[in-house]
């Protein structure tokens, strides 16, 4: 085990944003790392795809072209699509390329050449036809994945299975300085300004089990609230600091930079400036995709602590504005587009968002039931609209899948949870964390008896969730690593459930 961690230190130190001693400074340049961060891909469409990478090593122009060259084989013999992007000191020297004009619903090779050295190949696809039929869709969904308390293991095996769609559902980083004690200590303190983002966005991508990851199939990438600060609501954070709409827009900005998402979602460096995350992806006939953003729009969480922004656990009688109908997570905006967006005419809807939906009552051995207010049980009335619209339209095969909490949940969601009897409307697959720590599965065990919707509550593992989805059924494995702090773990299935289409709900095995 020393000896792996040692090996995993010294490739490290490639990184840009270590001090390098003197003779490498000096080396020339073809001897410094110019993809030292990996490639990606993502938001696939039937005829593009965007490519990204970013340049690395001292001593980088401020302007550099990089062409790129996505091909139909691994060998690049039959060039389906090549460009040149100038990369730009302004933007990190992160490059979107977006080719166009490709055959839908294909594999692609795809790699970079810059400054006389090429990058790693990686694997992408384009999405099927709109009125394509689609035999299936294989993906997997993944969040969480705080770099100093853990290792990425889970993404080492996600890698190597051909997977058409990774979803990523928030907390890529984590703002956090890390403790004395971390496993893998964050380089610098707090992240607050553009420059502390983009070193630690660059310090994540420079683990090789994520590059892999990145490199293996397209991402659709959404963000949570570490990407910016924890808790975050809108333009408030949760120490209610006087200037957190700079921090907020410095965050987006390094997150546009970093994920592989369309060149035309470049945010303006504006105070408090928006940028608008939220979208779909049809699979064919198979399935549409709906992307939610949960951070950016939420009215504040209720409630809170004396003195401070952010979330808290508070029993219903004690919160009047929980039972607000006009409190939404979404943004009013955001809840109108989602009504409008579902597809009536394809067997499946997931719901690609950020946290956990089911109502889960946390046991208070004091004052009974309590609900934790960052996620959907702290906006219940938005989330009635939700489910109600669902069933209202009888919207076929939806399937919310979240993040955030991590901890495997799988679970019934209703009109009302305090029914046994009551309809079940759309079923719950929310994934556990890549590597953030989780909460004591003893608390979760003592609050089970409170929500006999749920059918799987494990906080004390990590891992991700990985799909394969037909007309019929979906197919859902609980994957989880045996040892997060060990970048070699061995990884395995936690438990199965299975949906039908057409008929909402989990089924196990
Ligand atoms: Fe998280």
């Amino acid at each position: 085990m020393r000896g792996m961690k040692r090996r995993h230190a010294i490739a490290a130190l490639s990184l840009p944003a270590l001090a390098l001693p003197a003779y490498v400074r000096h080396a020339p340049a073809a001897d410094v790392p110019r993809f030292g961060l990996g490639i990606a891909s993502g938001h696939p469409q039937p005829q593009g795809m965007v490519l990204w990478t970013r340049l690395t090593g001292e001593q980088l122009p401020d302007s550099v072209d990089v062409t790129w060259e996505l091909a139909e084989d691994e060998a690049f013999q039959r060039i389906a699509a090549r460009g040149t992007e100038r990369a730009i000191a302004d933007d990190a020297h992160t490059v979107h390329a977006e080719p166009a004009g490709l055959l839908p619903d294909r594999v692609h090779h795809y790699r970079f050449t810059a400054l006389g050295q090429r990058s790693a190949a990686g694997r992408t696809r384009t999405a099927p036809a709109p009125g394509a039929r689609v035999g299936r869709l294989d993906f997997a969904i993944a969040s969480c994945q705080r770099y100093d308390v853990g290792h990425y293991a889970a993404w080492r095996h996600l890698a190597a299975q051909e997977l058409d769609l990774v979803l990523f559902l928030g907390d890529y980083i984590y703002e956090y300085a890390s403790s004395p004690l971390a496993l893998r200590a964050h380089e610098g303190g707090v992240t607050l300004t553009l420059d502390d983002y983009r070193r630690r966005y660059a310090q994540y991508k420079s683990d090789p089990a994520l590059q892999a990851a990145h490199a293996a199939c397209p991402w659709l990438v959404v963000w949570d609230d570490h990407e910016v600060d924890n808790d975050y609501a809108a333009l408030q954070g949760q120490n209610l600091q006087p200037d957190f709409g700079t921090r907020r827009s410095a965050a987006y900005r390094a997150w546009w930079e970093h994920m592989p998402v369309a060149k035309a979602l470049r945010p303006l460096a504006v105070a408090g400036g928006s940028m608008r995350i939220h979208g779909s992806l049809d699979w064919g006939r198979l399935a549409r995709i709906h992307l939610l953003d949960d951070r950016q729009y939420r009215d504040v969480q209720a409630c809170p602590r004396p003195g401070r922004g952010g979330s808290n656990t508070v029993p219903l009688a004690d919160c009047a504005a929980l039972a607000d109908p006009r409190r939404t997570l979404l943004g009013a905006d955001q809840e109108r587009w989602l009504a409008g967006n579902w597809a009536l005419d394809r067997p499946w809807n997931l719901l690609a968002q950020q946290t956990l939906m089911t109502r889960f009552a946390w046991a208070d051995p004091a004052r009974g039931a309590s609900y934790w207010t960052d996620g959907w049980d702290g906006y219940p009335a938005a989330r009635q609209r939700l489910l109600g619209t669902v069933a209202e339209r009888r919207v076929p095969g939806v399937v919310v899948l979240g993040g955030d909490v991590h901890a495997h949940y799988v679970a019934d969601l209703k009109a009302d949870f305090d029914d046994p009897r009551a309809p079940i409307i759309a079923t719950e697959f929310c994934g556990t964390s890549i590597s953030s720590l989780g909460l004591a599965q003893e608390r979760v065990d003592a609050a089970r008896g409170f929500n006999p919707h749920v059918h799987w509550a494990r906080a004390d593992q990590r891992g991700a969730m990985r799909f394969r989805l037909d007309d019929q059924t979906l197919d859902a494995q609980l994957l989880v690593v045996d040892n997060a702090r060990d970048p070699m773990s061995s990884i395995g299935t936690q438990a199965r459930f299975s949906v039908a289409a057409r008929q909402p709900g989990a089924l196990p095995g």
